[in-house]
Formats: C-alpha cells, sequence, structure tokens
C-alpha cells in the first residue's frame, strides 16, 4: 500500500492507474478503522477496483467540540487493517490540505429537506459539514465508484444528492455496503470505543428496538412501537434524539408502517457522552 499526504503526488499516481484503464474505488474514513470500514474495502477490492482510502477526521462536520476533540485516531493499527483489506493507496490529508484558505471559503451544497430531518434537525451543520470534505475528496479522488456504509443512511442519500449536484452522475456509482455488527447486534462504530464496560454492555438495545419495530409491522402501529423503544431506551439510561420510520427511498418520515413502500426505522440515542445511531431496512 502507497500513502499520500499530497494532493500532487497522489493525483500524480492516480493518473499512471486510470491511464491504464484501472477503475478507482474510493473509501472516505475519519480512521479509527473497525470491520465496517473493512468490509468497504474489501468490496472496493473484490469489484476489481484500485483502491483508495482516505482518513481525514474532518472538523467542519462535528456540531459538537468535544466530539472532534476526543476523536479516536489510530493510525498504526488502521494502516494495518488497510493492508490486509487490500487497499491500494491511503490518502492521509492534513486540515490545511484539504482545506487551503480555510473552512470559510469551501463550496457548500443546499440539501434541503435532507437537512432538516433526522440526523440534520439534531446535528445542525453536520451535512454541510460532510458535504465540503465529501465534494473536496470526490473533486481530489475523482473515482468511478464510491463506497459507503448503511450505518449512515442519511448520509448515503445526503452525498447521493451531493453527487447529483455536481453534476457527477452517472461517472461515480455510488455503492451502499450493509452493516456490519458485532455478535450482540451492536453495529460497529469508531465511537464505540469510548463506551464505557457497562454502556457497552447495553448498546445494543438500539438494535433490539429496530428489530422489536421490524417485528411489528404486520400487525401495530408505528406509534405504539415507537413508544415502546422510547421507555426501553430510557429505561436503560439512554436519552433518545429519535426513533423514526421512513420511506427508503428518499427518507419521507412516516407516521406509521405503510406496505406500499420500502421503509426503513432509523434510531439515535446518546448514553452518557456518546451518541450511537442505527438503521434497519424493513421489507
Ligand atoms: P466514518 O464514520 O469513518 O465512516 C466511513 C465509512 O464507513 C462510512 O461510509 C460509514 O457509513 C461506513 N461505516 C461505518 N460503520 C460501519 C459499519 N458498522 N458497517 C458498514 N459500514 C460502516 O462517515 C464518515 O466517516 C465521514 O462522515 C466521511 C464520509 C468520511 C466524511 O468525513
Amino acid at each position: 500500500m502507497v500513502i499520500f499526504k499530497k494532493i500532487a503526488d497522489l493525483q500524480k499516481y492516480l493518473s499512471t492507474q486510470t491511464e491504464q484503464k484501472n477503475t478507482i474505488g474510493f473509501v472516505p474514513t475519519m480512521g479509527a478503522l473497525h470491520n465496517g470500514h473493512r468490509s468497504l474495502v474489501e468490496k472496493a477490492r473484490a469489484d476489481g477496483n484500485v483502491v483508495v482510502c482516505s482518513i481525514f477526521v474532518n472538523p467542519t462536520q462535528f456540531n459538537d467540540k468535544s466530539d472532534f476533540e476526543k476523536y479516536p485516531v489510530s493510525i498504526e493499527k488502521d494502516i494495518e487493517i488497510l493492508i490486509e483489506a487490500g487497499c491500494d493507496v491511503l490518502f492521509l490529508p492534513s486540515v490545511n490540505e484539504i482545506y487551503p484558505d480555510g473552512t470559510e471559503k469551501v463550496q457548500t451544497f443546499d440539501f434541503g429537506y435532507l437537512d432538516t430531518i433526522l440526523e440534520g434537525e439534531k446535528r445542525p451543520g453536520h451535512f454541510r459539514g460532510v458535504g465540503q470534505v465529501v465534494g473536496r475528496l470526490l473533486d481530489i479522488v475523482d473515482p468511478q465508484y464510491l463506497y459507503l456504509g448503511q450505518k449512515d443512511y442519511q448520509q448515503c442519500m445526503v452525498i447521493r444528492r451531493l453527487i447529483e449536484i455536481k453534476g457527477k452522475q452517472p461517472q461515480i456509482q455510488l455503492v451502499i455496503c450493509p452493516i456490519i455488527r458485532e455478535a450482540d447486534g451492536l453495529a460497529m462504530s469508531s465511537r464505540n470505543r469510548r463506551l464505557t464496560e457497562p454502556q457497552r454492555a447495553i448498546a445494543c438495545t438500539l438494535y433490539q428496538c429496530l428489530v422489536s419495530i421490524q417485528s411489528k409491522q404486520n400487525s401495530g402501529s408505528f406509534d405504539v412501537a415507537r413508544k415502546e423503544c422510547i421507555d426501553l431506551l430510557n429505561e436503560k439510561g439512554f436519552v433518545p434524539d429519535y426513533v423514526a420510520l421512513a420511506d427508503a427511498r428518499d427518507l419521507t418520515v412516516l407516521n406509521n408502517y405503510d406496505q406500499n413502500r420500502p421503509m426503513i426505522a432509523l434510531v439515535a440515542a446518546r448514553i452518557g457522552e456518546i451518541r450511537l445511531i442505527d438503521n434497519l431496512l424493513l421489507n
């Protein structure tokens, strides 16, 4: 695996790859890699791409300063994981390399409705930052395939819109990969490392909520299922942000189950300082 810190060096290398008619598969990350990230790299590899992974803890997408400051960093371990997973290129830029004119002058995008619901509502400015950095990274790497995890489903929708707005369709194909979970159902996340042992033991409650919502889709009302989830989360000591049901195509929030649509259940809750999110496609 080759590592580049500078855009110019990365692009020089990638141009030799495109000259040889190789396709570029891109996996953007913020590091502290786990098996979820690994699955994206492996998929990009299995699809026959030259695999480029970026590790950049993007300061502009953290609406909570302490979340940014405490974001786990484990670069040496990350490099090992990437080599094992078959990554060809690691792009490891500095903040200055990504935002040479500061963060204020970077192009921003309007995601409309998508930025007003769920994560957009609870984390103001978050998707603005995601749009900034992914827009920049796509310009730099110029991939044919972009690999994202369903774990951040709303982020996938936002980036799909970003690709449309930037007029990069159909040059860039978005590949959404399934959520990788721990044995008890907890969705893997870099933030899980910050959970204490007792917090870790109950963190799978989010997944349990999603499964119970799924199991009631043919019989019950979503309102009742949601209330049961909120009560369970509160009982276990979480502060729930939302338990929601939406149309999986465009994230139109639904008040009740509707088998005529593809549905997704989404949950976000805080336990102590840590905010966890998860989702499940229902039908
Ligand atoms: P990060 O949280 O590091 O995630 C990088 C990619 O890994 C995202 O596409 C995310 O959805 C995926 N991922 C995380 N956990 C996963 C899991 N358990 N199973 C499958 N995929 C998983 O998302 C970001 O970074 C940033 O917002 C980024 C897009 C890099 C922009 O800064």
